[in-house]
């Protein structure tokens, strides 16, 4: 059976697009590309060779000058998927959007091809229904930037083929990805409603007065992120007591029962609340710094990367 996939189309070569691109294209697969604006497929080259050339400089890649040998940039969509064995399908997060592209790929596949969609939360049966060739779609959902982030979520709709997540998990484990399985479909997967548990609770805690945004942000910073960087929620309360997990629960589930009924009731992210967040974020950080400052976390994340790779194969011996 075969373990990775040997030409990967990549539909929709925005942040998520070329991320999963480089990836591949890393990993030895030929990938190419197709994104809808033409000003997007011209600035491509230059920006995939600056991020392959990033993963060198970090340590995290060699030969990337092959990789980028291996990334070719289509102008159409038939010709991008020609030969394809996968397709990740990163446009919009808008579902008329994605079952427009879904129609598209559908009928232009191989009925052997898989399509992955980079969704951050819109289950693939809201947008493959009726999509020829509907049983080879799943979502396969990325961190960003998912050329650093290795978590993926793999969700098959109802008529996902039953080798589809089995072939998708396969393959993306054999280039160092994590995939993790949700076993049927909900809104936001898991990884979005673990983020969506913190920020609505981030928002109300500084809606209601109790903190700074440099405060609410220092508490993930420089406290429960640190752990959370290599052990999950579960694992870390299993540390937290001297009895594992059962002590804890002992010891603070009325307290987190507590917190829980106290938000019955969540309020959507006014329009004055996020004006007035957006203020302070500007003050920090204006928005034409905003480039910048991404190149800043992806350098971060590389090095963490790194280290993390270091300690688990210390870990191993
Ligand atoms: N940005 C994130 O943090 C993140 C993380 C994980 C998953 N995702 C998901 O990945 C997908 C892409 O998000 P992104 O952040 O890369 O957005 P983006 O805006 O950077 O890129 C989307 C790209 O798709 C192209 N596009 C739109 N419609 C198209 C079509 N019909 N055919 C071809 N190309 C088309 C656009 O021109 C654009 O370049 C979304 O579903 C998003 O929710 C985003």
């Amino acid at each position: 059976m075969k373990e990775t996939f040997e030409h990967v189309a990549i539909a929709g070569a925005g942040l998520v697009g070329c991320g999963w691109a480089v990836q591949f294209a890393l990993a030895g697969s030929e990938v190419t590309l197709y994104d809808e604006r033409a000003e997007t497929r011209q600035s491509l080259p230059s920006r995939l060779h600056v991020m392959l050339d990033d993963l060198e400089k970090a340590g995290l890649a060699k030969n990337t000058q092959d990789a980028f040998s291996r990334l070719r940039i289509c102008h159409t969509l038939e010709n991008a998927l020609d030969g394809a064995d996968y397709v990740q399908e990163s446009v919009f997060e808008r579902v008329e959007v994605k079952a427009e592209v879904a129609r598209r790929i559908g009928a232009l596949i191989s009925s052997q091809a898989i399509v992955g969609s980079s969704s951050s939360g819109i289950p693939a049966s809201a947008f493959t229904q009726d999509a020829p060739n509907r049983e080879r779609f799943l979502i396969s959902h990325p961190v960003n930037p998912p050329h650093l982030a290795p978590v993926v979520e793999l969700v098959p709709a109802p008529w996902t083929a039953p080798d589809a997540v089995p072939t998708v998990r396969r393959a993306l484990a054999a280039i160092g990805k994590v995939p993790v399985e949700v076993k049927r479909e909900i809104d936001g997967f898991i990884l979005n409603r673990l983020q969506g548990a913190l920020l609505n609770e981030a928002w109300a805690l500084y809606e209601e007065g109790y903190a700074s945004i440099q405060d609410i942000d220092a508490t993930v910073a420089h406290g429960l992120g640190l752990r959370w960087a290599f052990m999950g929620p579960f694992e870390t309360i299993d540390l937290n007591a001297p009895g594992g997990l059962a002590d804890y629960a002992e010891r603070l589930a009325p307290l987190y029962h507590g917190i829980a009924l106290s938000r019955t009731q969540p309020r959507s992210w006014s329009a004055d609340l996020i004006r007035r967040v957006s203020e302070e974020r500007r003050q920090a950080l204006p928005l034409d710094g905003i480039p910048a400052r991404t190149r800043w976390r992806d350098r971060r994340l590389a090095a963490l990367v790194g280290h993390l790779r270091a300690q688990e194969r210390s870990d191993e011996n």
